[in-house]
């Protein structure tokens, strides 16, 4: 039976992808069958070999899973835009029973997954006569949340809407990961005790920049996953 977490952030840019890729290396490193999934990429690379989508081929490379990029996002749009104004463009809408059918097959493959969402936790992902907004898909694929925030200003506003949104909307949340933090910068320390005070969750781990090793126990990390 695979295990799965979903990962938003207080914005697009964040740091999803970058964090993302450190939590499937390190579970792969301890021995676990760790894979990714992504339902739709946004502003995808446009190459001679086709559109090339960047977070899962990044995510494929630094945690080293070997998986074909078919299998690591479902749906691809060139156009760097929401999900939803990229497909009335585009053509393409996502289909609910199509994710839930390559979320099912990628459960089969991987004993954990982690399942990157795309921008911040509100966005529309399909949006004409069918509407399907983020946590539709949060909530049909049965997954808590992880919710990844810049250590730096404007943590505080970004990371507590998000946690009210979210709240309003009943989707679990397991915990924060700060981003692009630095040790003893007296802002960033407030700004994590501020996020735990106000939100009455934990920053369970700081990402620095250019890090390559995600730094929490492998069994902390390992129990996020439900
Ligand atoms: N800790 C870090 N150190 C170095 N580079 C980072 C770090 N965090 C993020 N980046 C870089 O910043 C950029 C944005 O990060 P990332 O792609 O992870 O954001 P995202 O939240 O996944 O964005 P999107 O909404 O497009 O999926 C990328 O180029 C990424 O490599
Ligand atoms: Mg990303």
């Amino acid at each position: 039976m695979s295990k799965g977490i979903f990962i938003t952030a207080t914005g697009t840019n964040v740091g999803k992808t970058f964090v993302t890729g450190l939590m499937v290396k390190k579970l792969r490193e301890a021995g676990h069958n760790a894979g990714y999934y992504k339902v739709a990429l946004s502003g995808a690379e446009v190459t001679e070999h086709g559109l090339i989508p960047g977070d899962a081929d990044s995510v494929n490379r630094v945690a080293a899973i070997g998986e074909t990029m078919e299998n690591l996002v479902t749906y691809v749009y060139k156009n760097p835009f929401s999900p939803h104004l990229a497909a009335i463009i585009e053509g393409n809408p996502v289909e609910m029973d199509i994710v839930k059918a390559a979320y099912k097959k990628a459960a089969t493959n991987y004993d954990y997954l982690t399942v990157e969402g795309s921008g911040g936790i509100v966005c529309p992902i399909r949006y004409d006569d069918t509407k399907i907004m983020l946590e539709d898909i949060i909530k049909e694929l049965g997954l808590s949340t992880l919710i990844i925030a810049d250590a730096g200003l404007g943590t505080i506003n970004a990371t507590v809407l998000t946690v009210e949104y979210m709240r309003q909307k009943n989707i679990p949340i397991k915990g924060i990961i700060f981003n692009r933090y630095h040790e003893g910068s007296v802002m960033e320390e407030d700004n994590k005790m501020m996020v735990e005070i106000m939100t009455g969750l934990s920053v369970i781990a700081f990402v620095k920049e250019n890090d390559t090793e995600l730094k929490i126990d492998t069994d902390k990390l390992v129990a996020l996953y439900e």
